[in-house]
């Protein structure tokens, strides 16, 4: 069988309950599946662990299953496979992308390196293997302020591709990282004026806001911060109501956490539509992750040069990120 498409397309009976087949073959398969906060619902229901990107990465390396499903963009399969070489890695749908990471060529990137010689190397986790094999320190939304700080005041760093969360971090550790200028096109997409909107409607709401938003968004936040910060401060804060400019995924596990507190999903600028989806992370279905599963199909898989490369910053930051 093929996967010319990037995932199995072959037929499913109707009258399967996917979800106990799901588990059912999982069980058999020894295989264990991880998802992202942004996955479907139903996805997040059947997955061993959900997490932010930081603890998707910290998960793999504690995994003892030989077959992981990874419920997330590329990247995160990629991620899995290069700290879990001996493993095998399926991330149901191969087109689940990602523009920030495609919005940085390893090539480009390289030259951007050579044009600022002496400088430490910083790259989002939201890059492929061929970027961090170029990288000193990976670093994700959860650590990436913490990793900066720990590095001498007077340190030239190259931070990319995420030039949002790269002016943030310049903003509140008073560094002038060198960004490359790349952008999430989901977290762009939030609109301050709708935003405000809401705020005057529910003035008691509080503001929360991943850092890939531009820098207005930024600044209407009470909290800033990973998918999983942003879960966790809705969890501890007193207030009762929470508009969440981030993809609209985190909003299950946000109900789910805070029985009894209200969760808006700030809109999109350019639609009339209230939630702001990633179109990659919804590529995952229910029958995709089914089929992978049986089939065990489609692997990720890295060239085993770039992978020995993109390890070592993946594990730092992993090092960095404990102490
Ligand atoms: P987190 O690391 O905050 O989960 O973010 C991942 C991501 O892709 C954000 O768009
Ligand atoms: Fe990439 Fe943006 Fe989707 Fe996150 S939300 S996976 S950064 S495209």
């Amino acid at each position: 069988m093929d996967v010319q498409k990037g995932y199995v397309d072959m037929p499913i009976d109707k009258e399967l309950n996917l979800k106990e087949e799901i588990l059912k073959i999982k069980k058999e398969k020894n295989a264990v599946i991880l998802a992202h906060f942004y996955q479907r619902d139903e996805i997040q229901e059947v997955a061993d662990f959900i997490g932010d990107s930081l603890a998707l990465a910290q998960i793999a390396t504690t995994l003892q299953q030989p077959v992981v499903v990874m419920c997330g963009v590329h990247f995160m399969g990629e991620t899995v496979k290069i700290l879990c070489p001996d493993k095998k890695v399926i991330v149901p749908d191969l087109n689940a992308g990602c523009s920030l990471a495609d919005s940085c060529d390893a090539k480009d990137f390289e030259k951007f390196i050579e044009e600022n010689p002496v400088h430490t190397v910083i790259s989002y986790v939201n890059t492929s293997a061929g970027v961090k094999a170029l990288t000193d320190i990976v670093v994700t939304s959860s650590n990436a302020r913490k990793i900066v700080e720990r590095l001498p005041a007077d340190e030239k760093i190259i931070f990319g591709p995420d030039r949002n969360l790269g002016s943030y971090i310049n903003s509140v550790t008073g560094r002038n990282m060198k960004l490359w200028n790349g952008a999430c096109h989901v977290h762009e997409r939030f609109s301050v004026e709708k935003i405000v909107e809401l705020k005057k409607q529910y003035p008691d709401a509080k503001v929360l806001v991943h850092p890939e938003c531009q820098k207005p968004v930024v600044l209407l936040a009470d909290k800033v911060g990973s998918t999983a910060a942003l879960l966790d401060f809705a969890k501890n804060d007193s207030a009762k109501r929470f508009i969440v400019a981030t993809e609209s995924g985190i909003l299950y596990k946000m109900k789910q956490a805070c029985p009894g507190k209200e969760f808006i999903p700030a809109p999109p600028n350019d639609s009339t539509c209230a939630c702001n989806d990633c179109s990659f992370m919804k590529l995952i279905t229910l029958e995709k992750l089914y089929n992978s599963l049986k089939y065990e199909m489609p692997v990720i898989e890295v060239d085993p040069e770039i992978a020995a490369k993109a390890v070592k910053p993946i594990n730092r930051m992993l090092e960095m990120s404990e102490k």
